[in-house]
């Protein structure tokens, strides 16, 4: 993988409907009976896109992503009024990369071909599960065929798709999986992003489990699940760049590339988040995440933040270690030693080198293994103490 140059800059921007909410998401997405009024949402989304290019002037964006909730419910016309409101206010890169994340159902295939014509150069589709059985369970209105023919519409549309994969479902074994990914990954051209099933609070999921009445994987059987992932996608060409995204050498994310190198972002539309450098501080910024309000407040203020706080030199230190570590790139110890002021402690490195946990290469960089990436969060936080 080659490395982002550090003037990466994305944008992204946050449709925040669905048609139904699924039980197990807790992503900020609403479901309206109404229609929604698509030409105010444009409006307000190139308003908040002036406000947020006049405090980053200068910046070439690299990458957008639109993201939701379920984008691929706008019209054609409103992706491309974003897109350009993106380009009237900030340069764009020759090469940027324009991803929409899209339901995989007959519907909104058939809006393709008008998001390629609207600049959209890469989709990512919510597939889930390729069994009929498990997205019932997981509350989704495609089935698996209706799924496959989306991907099959996506990739004569756009030169690069990608699909999302839930697993460690309820009842799924390690054979189980691995003959459904190995499906997965013919269908799959460069990219593939493989979530093992999280348990949110406030989910119906979440309910459900703590009742007893939704079984999933014990720890064992999750980390059997998460060997057969690395193992099968090795395999097949579509090795780990992420602990949750597998691509082919050279067609990683390059929007999710930013998050987790630590660059630069924009964050649009309700309940978006955004990173940005002003006069030298990094600033995290938040958007209001309820729709209406995100409306009234850019309609009133011209943009919708609730939050604008800098980072002191310690949260930016410990976002760069918690992002970073996410990669199998790792990161570089002198470039959180230059954030945070303070080097890393050898004595802990050693003790989780010893434990397999994380390596240090000839490079000089800091990498999780395989064995110490199911318990990433703990690697981070002993790290960082
Ligand atoms: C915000 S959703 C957007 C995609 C699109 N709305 C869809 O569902 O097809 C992004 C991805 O997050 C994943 N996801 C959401 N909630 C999850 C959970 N509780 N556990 C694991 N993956 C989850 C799903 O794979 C989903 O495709
Ligand atoms: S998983 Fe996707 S479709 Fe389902 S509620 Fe979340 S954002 Fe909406």
């Amino acid at each position: 993988m080659t490395r982002a140059e550090p003037t990466a800059f994305g944008v992204y921007v946050h449709w925040p409907f669905c048609l139904s909410k699924c039980p197990y998401c807790d992503f900020n997405s609403h479901v309206r009976h109404a229609a929604i009024d698509e030409e105010r949402f444009r409006r307000a989304f190139a308003r908040e896109i002036e406000t947020t290019a006049a405090r980053t002037s200068g910046r070439e964006v690299t990458s957008i992503f639109l993201g939701g909730g379920t984008p691929s419910l706008m019209r054609p016309q409103t992706v491309g009024a974003i897109l350009d409101a993106i380009g009237k206010h900030w340069r764009i890169a020759d090469d940027v990369e324009v991803t929409l994340e899209a339901n995989p159902t007959s519907v909104e295939a058939t809006r393709f071909a008008g998001y390629r014509a609207a600049g959209v150069n890469r989709v990512s589709l919510g597939v889930q599960a390729l069994n009929d059985v498990s997205l019932r369970e997981l509350g989704r209105l495609h089935s698996a065929r209706e799924a496959l023919d989306a991907v099959a519409i996506a990739r004569k549309s756009f030169e690069r798709y990608s699909f999302d994969l839930i697993y460690a479902r309820p009842g799924q074994t390690p054979a189980m999986w691995a003959d459904e990914l190995t499906l997965a990954i013919k269908e799959a051209a460069e990219h593939l992003s493989l979530y093992q099933l999280t348990i949110e609070e406030g989910t119906p999921f979440f309910g459900l489990h703590a009742a007893g009445k939704l079984k999933t994987p014990d720890e064992a059987v999750a980390r059997m699940l998460y060997d057969v992932t690395q193992e099968v996608c090795a395999k097949h060409g579509l090795p780990a760049y992420e602990i949750s995204n597998h691509a082919r050498k050279g067609a990683e994310c390059r929007h999710n590339l930013v998050y987790w190198r630590g660059e630069e972002y924009a964050g649009i539309g309700p309940g978006a988040h955004g990173r940005l450098d002003i006069n030298g501080a990094r600033h995290a910024t938040a958007t209001e995440k309820r729709p209406k309000a995100w409306l009234m407040r850019v309609e009133a203020n011209g943009h919708g933040l609730i939050t604008d706080d800098v980072l002191n030199c310690e949260e930016r230190a410990d976002e760069f270690l918690l992002m970073g570590l996410r990669l199998t790139e790792g990161i570089d110890p002198t470039r959180y030693a230059a954030l945070s002021g303070r080097a890393l402690d050898e004595r802990r490195i050693a003790v989780l080198r010893d434990e397999g946990a994380i390596t240090v290469d000839g490079d000089g960089r800091l990498r999780v293994t395989q064995t110490g990436f199911p318990v990433l969060d703990a690697v981070v936080a002993d790290l960082a103490a």
